[in-house]
This record gives structure tokens, C-alpha cells and sequence, in this order.
């Protein structure tokens, strides 16, 4: 091997040397390694492994203790979410939805001069009052408790919530019925 030869081997091993390195910074670029800010694998434990109360368990409180512990004054705040809809006098407008007063103890899609779905009618021939317990449950989840009803609002899912609702609208009665024991 004359020098010529020899020079030209040491070039070909530098343009390999060049090139891998060359490839191995684009490659870098390319595939940007990320380092997790946190080693190892997230693992989500459920809520009720931690210790506390489950939302189950909260729904768990008996209605009429809720409601032994509600007050009207939350629930007339509450109402708030609903005034869009709904007026709460004796003797108030129709709006989106029907007035509620003296709804306790009415029937489900009985409001004079309101235009109630097909659904609200079908239920109130099933259910011939609104008690608190069907109400409790379609304030709950509206469309959920009566599939196709009008009413465009999502729930009030907080029991305590729902429970000062409810002794609200039991107030608006020229004479409330006891709530259930
Ligand atoms: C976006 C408007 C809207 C909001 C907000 C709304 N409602 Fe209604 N509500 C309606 C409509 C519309 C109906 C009639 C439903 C039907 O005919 O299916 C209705 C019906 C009802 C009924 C049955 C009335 C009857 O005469 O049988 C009750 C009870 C009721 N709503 C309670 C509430 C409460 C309590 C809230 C607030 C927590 C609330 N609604 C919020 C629109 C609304």
C-alpha cells in the first residue's frame, strides 16, 4: 500500500466517523428523547382506596335527615339556578318552564296555560303528585329520570343542595305539608 492508498483508507474511515456522527445529531433532533419530569409509571388510585368518604357514600344520607338539616334560605338562593326558567310566586308567569309554586303535592304537567312534552304528560299519568322523593330525583337528573323531557337543565347533583330545593319548594304552599319523616 503506497501513501496515496493509505491516505485514502484514513479518509473513507473519517467520512464513516463524520457521517455517524452526523446522523446521530439529526437523529437526536428528530426523535427528541423526552425524560419524564417524574420517574416510573403514574398509577391513579381510585378516591375511595384514600380514605375518604366515596360520593356514593354521601348520597347515602337518608332523605329526610337531609332535608331535617336543610334550610329554606339556602334553597331560595339555590332557586337562583332555576329563576331563568321558572318563577316562584302564587300566581306567577309561565316562562321557559312552568311557575312552581305550591308544585309539592301538584300534579306532574298540571300548570294551566303551559305547554308541557309528551314525556311530562306521559309521566304525570303514572305518577299522580309530584312528592319529594320525584322531585328529588328529577331535580337529580332531569333527563334522566324522564328521558325526553323539555327541561334543558343538567341536575343539581349535591344531595344537600337538592335538600334545600326541596324545603323551598315545600315552603311555597299556603299550607306546606309536613316534609317525610
Ligand atoms: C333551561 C330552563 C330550565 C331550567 C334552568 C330549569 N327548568 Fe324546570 N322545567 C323547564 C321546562 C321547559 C319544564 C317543562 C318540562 C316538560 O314539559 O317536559 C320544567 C319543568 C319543571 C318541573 C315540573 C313542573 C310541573 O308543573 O310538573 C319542576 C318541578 C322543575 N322544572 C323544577 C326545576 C328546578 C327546581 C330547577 C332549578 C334547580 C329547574 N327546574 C330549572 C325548564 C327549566
Amino acid at each position: 500500500m503506497d501513501s496515496f492508498e493509505l491516505n485514502k483508507a484514513a479518509g473513507a474511515v473519517l467520512m464513516v466517523l463524520l457521517l455517524t456522527m452526523g446522523v446521530g445529531i439529526v437523529s437526536d433532533v428528530i426523535f427528541e428523547t423526552k425524560v419524564p419530569e417524574k420517574p416510573g409509571y403514574e398509577i391513579e388510585v381510585a378516591e375511595a382506596a384514600s380514605g375518604e368518604a366515596a360520593p356514593a357514600a354521601v348520597e347515602a344520607v337518608p332523605l329526610p335527615q337531609l332535608l331535617a338539616a336543610a334550610s329554606v334560605a339556602d334553597g331560595e338562593k339555590a332557586s337562583k339556578k332555576c329563576a331563568a326558567c321558572h318563577s316562584f310566586e302564587k300566581g306567577g308567569p309561565n316562562k321557559v318552564g312552568p311557575d312552581l309554586w305550591g308544585i309539592v303535592g301538584r300534579a306532574p304537567g298540571a300548570h294551566e296555560g303551559f305547554a308541557y312534552s309528551a314525556a311530562m304528560k306521559a309521566y304525570g299519568e303514572t305518577h299522580p303528585v309530584w312528592t319529594i322523593e320525584e322531585l328529588d330525583a328529577f331535580i337529580e337528573n332531569p333527563r334522566g329520570h324522564m328521558p325526553g323531557t323539555a327541561m334543558g337543565f343538567a341536575g343539581l347533583k349535591r344531595a344537600e343542595e337538592r335538600a334545600s330545593m326541596l324545603v323551598y319548594l315545600n315552603s311555597l304552599s299556603d299550607n306546606p305539608a309536613p316534609l317525610p319523616q
